[in-house]
């Protein structure tokens, strides 16, 4: 069963929520650029031709030479963007909702002043039953496979990028993965939920969301300094992930949602890591992919049990969504490492291990860990590792009621890639 929108049947009102927000997204992108007196002197003295400079539909088009500002709001607009069409036109907000209701100006005026419009007859249906977002329900649905860890080391990606993985330095590293490469060929999911870091990529200092999910049907390879690695861009689900933002946002998680968002090292590595090199000229990624980035670049970050929180609902959410996908989660980054200042270069296989060994056994325990204990032990990098928590909370033994623990497919570990200790896990879900 899908998620209930109980706002689908109020009269005239449409709310802007993921799907028109993606169906709008230009639409209101064009909007935006008319905060600048240049953009709206090149708009007033031609609006078709400017309107062409915008990847917008003719319908969208039309709606604005029209000033059809309910045909703009059907098509995605959302009513704060539009209103940068009506300041350009030297309309008040006033002016323009009364645009909207099939009133004149004036008559709208007078009943605001009566009062404004009453609520009576205008509240629809109010009898729509109240949603429990995540229940899952009987209709076969959406199914949480498998969970996926890796770190995501840029060198790893520059050794695949340069064919390099043969040298002695990568050998052992990339005899670590052959297996899940040959796993995740036999296994191969529709969607994979990846949970990543962004490395002060697509998010600077002047945002920083804790929980960013991509929404949109397509993200771009980051050009990170380097140039852009030769790897196909990541294609979305915006179906799965607005549903995702949906249930999730309704347990109490206020995700961000990011419609646009270049991916880093910390995406495409464990992409190519798993799936092998892929030719972007004529080879897609096999699976679609929902990114997830968490913030733990700059403190505070959330903490292990927040994520392992995040984990569960974002099971719930895939489960209670009425398509038959097979569904993935990957964590990702660490193991041990510190990048930075006289500390760098600092690696603990004791702390590394004993860390998997609770990870897959005692998963509640390992998201107590406190942040203070991953930088002392594991470096200040060592920090990505609660993303792991994430895909490990999203396993049924840490469902509500409890599913049987996941089976132990394969680990790895190994030191060194560059300055970072590797860790590989895959846990497969067994039948109830
Ligand atoms: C390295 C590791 C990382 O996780 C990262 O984001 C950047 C660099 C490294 O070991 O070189
Ligand atoms: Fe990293």
């Amino acid at each position: 069963m899908p998620l209930e929108k109980p706002y689908l049947d109020i009269p005239g009102t449409v709310i802007f929520d993921a799907e028109q927000s993606r169906k709008g997204y230009w639409l209101n992108q064009f909007c935006a650029s008319l905060m600048k007196p240049e953009n709206r002197a090149r708009f007033k003295a031609d609006e078709r031709a400017y309107l062409d400079e915008w990847p917008l539909s003719e319908a969208q088009k039309q709606a604005v030479l029209t000033r059809d500002l309910n045909e703009c709001i059907r098509l995605g607009g959302n009513i704060y963007f539009l209103a940068r069409i009506g300041a350009t036109d030297g309309r008040s907000f006033q002016q323009m909702a009364a645009s909207m209701t099939g009133m004149s100006e004036e008559a709208y005026r007078t009943m605001m002043l009566a009062g404004g419009r009453p609520v009576e007859g205008q509240r629809g249906r109010v009898d729509w039953p109240t949603g429990d977002a995540g229940t899952p329900t009987a209709v076969a649905g959406a199914r949480m496979t498998a969970s996926v860890y890796t770190s995501h080391v840029p060198a790893m990606g520059v050794a695949m990028d340069l064919g390099k993985t043969g040298e002695d330095y990568w050998r052992p590293l990339f005899a670590g993965y052959a297996f899940s490469r040959q796993w995740l060929a036999e296994h191969t999911p529709d969607v994979v939920v990846l949970v990543y870091n962004d490395h002060a990529t697509a998010f600077g200092l002047d945002l920083i969301p804790t929980f960013a999910l991509g929404t949109a049907a397509q993200f771009h390879v980051a050009d990170e300094g380097w140039g852009p690695r030769p790897v196909p861009p990541v294609i979305g689900h915006p179906e799965l992930a607005a549903h995702i933002a949906h249930s999730v946002i309704e347990q109490g998680f206020d995700l961000t949602l990011v419609n646009r968002m270049p991916v880093d090292h910390g995406l495409t590595v464990p992409l190519s890591m798993l799936c092998g090199e892929r030719d972007p000229r004529h080879e897609a990624w096999p699976f679609r992919v929902i990114p997830l980035a968490v913030n733990v670049v700059q403190y505070p970050v959330p903490s292990g049990r927040r994520c392992f929180e995040l984990g569960r609902a974002i099971r719930r959410a895939v489960e209670s969504f009425d398509a038959p996908l097979d569904v993935q989660i990957w964590g990702t980054g660490g193991m041990s490492h510190q990048l930075q200042g006289p500390r760098a270069g600092l690696i603990n296989r004791a702390w590394d291990n004993a860390w998997l060994d609770q990870l897959i056994e005692d998963p509640r325990a390992c998201a107590a860990i406190p942040h203070i204990d991953y930088v002392r032990e594991a470096g200040s990098e060592g920090i990505e590792l609660v993303m792991w928590l994430i895909a490990r909370g999203a396993m049924a033994d840490c469902a509500e009621p409890p599913g049987p623990k996941p089976r132990v497919l394969h680990r790895f570990y190994h030191v060194p890639a560059s300055n970072t200790a590797v860790g590989h896990l895959i846990l497969e879900e067994t039948a109830p």
